[in-house]
């Protein structure tokens, strides 16, 4: 069985200092490359649905058993996650469709109800064997759709390290995430990442710590989170900007005239293209799963 809790697919990730790419599917075809990627690698992937997008089809039960079918059959262990979950409503109707991880957004709370909020889905979940994300701090941008202008880095979000030691041992989540200089969508200005911060953190909690906002960070910003002890990288809008750029580039150099079929290759193949690099420089160790491949093999 591929499908594993996200505690499991972690495991063993804060004392050998790597990260697991976390990358949110919007379709199908996301899916496809996200999976297919992290099967050619032989690497394990958290493939995430964002909480905004996940009741938006008629057919969702339907849709999710499909998913679930895929990475079923594959050989590398994969999470499925609820991510940025709305409500604990919300979290409970993915667990019961069959993910095995939630990330419960309280962050925007005060401190006390963004526990409280935690602890009831820390409780349900871990009941029925699913992990649990929460966020202390606030990572700013857009979680939904991309803003072409890009977001600045809002320094009064940032995790304060004493408060994360306190929320992780008050709520008994599986994953942190916390802020320290990353936005959600593209970044205004350049990238600058509070080491320091983390470092603290990371020596106060030993759980796995979580970064939101991956896209366009640099490689050594990336390299340098993980050092310093990130432990799951979120991924999003690189994905829809590479496959938007390939398929842009395509048309053009076709005059305008290519075909669909070519078009949606294209496009897949700069998603697995986005995920095989970044678990490069992630530094993601397969877990040593030995199943013969069935998906893709
Ligand atoms: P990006 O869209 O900036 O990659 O962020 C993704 C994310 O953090 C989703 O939780």
């Amino acid at each position: 069985m591929s499908l594993v809790t996200l505690k499991e697919i972690l495991k063993g990730s804060v004392e050998k200092k790597y990260a697991v790419g976390a990358f949110d599917t919007l379709n199908p075809l996301m899916t496809e490359a996200i999976l297919r990627a992290a099967e050619e690698e032989g690497k394990p992937v958290i493939l995430m649905v964002i909480d905004h997008f996940f009741d938006q089809r008629s057919d969702h039960t339907v849709y999710y058993r499909n998913m679930i079918n895929m990475i079923e059959h594959m050989k590398t262990p994969v999470c499925l996650m609820l991510d940025h979950g709305e409500s604990y409503e919300d979290c409970m109707r993915a667990i019961h469709l069959g993910f095995t991880a939630v990330m419960i957004d309280g962050s925007m709370l005060p401190y006390e109800d963004n526990v409280k909020l935690v602890q009831a889905v820390v409780r349900s979940a871990h009941a029925c064997g699913v992990s649990v994300e929460a966020e202390i701090g606030h990572v700013g941008g857009h979680e939904t759709a991309a803003d072409p202008e890009g977001s600045e880095v809002d320094v009064s979000g940032y995790t304060e390290p004493e408060m994360a030691e306190r929320f992780a041992a008050e709520t008994g989540v599986d994953a942190l995430a916390i802020a320290f200089g990353t936005v959600h969508g593209k970044y205004k200005g350049k990238v600058n990442l509070d080491y320091a911060r983390l470092a603290d953190i990371r020596s106060r909690v030993d759980i796995p710590l979580v970064m939101h906002g991956g896209s366009g960070i640099p490689e050594d910003g990336f390299r340098g989170a993980v050092e310093h002890g990130i432990n799951k990288i979120n991924i999003c809008t690189q994905m829809l900007v590479s496959a938007s750029d390939a398929m842009n580039s395509m048309m053009t150099s076709s005059g305008g005239k290519a075909g669909f079929i070519d078009l949606y290759e294209e496009a897949h193949k700069a998603v697995r293209e986005v995920v095989k690099t970044h678990m490069g420089i992630f530094g993601t160790q397969p877990l040593g799963y030995d199943r013969p491949p069935v998906y893709y093999g």
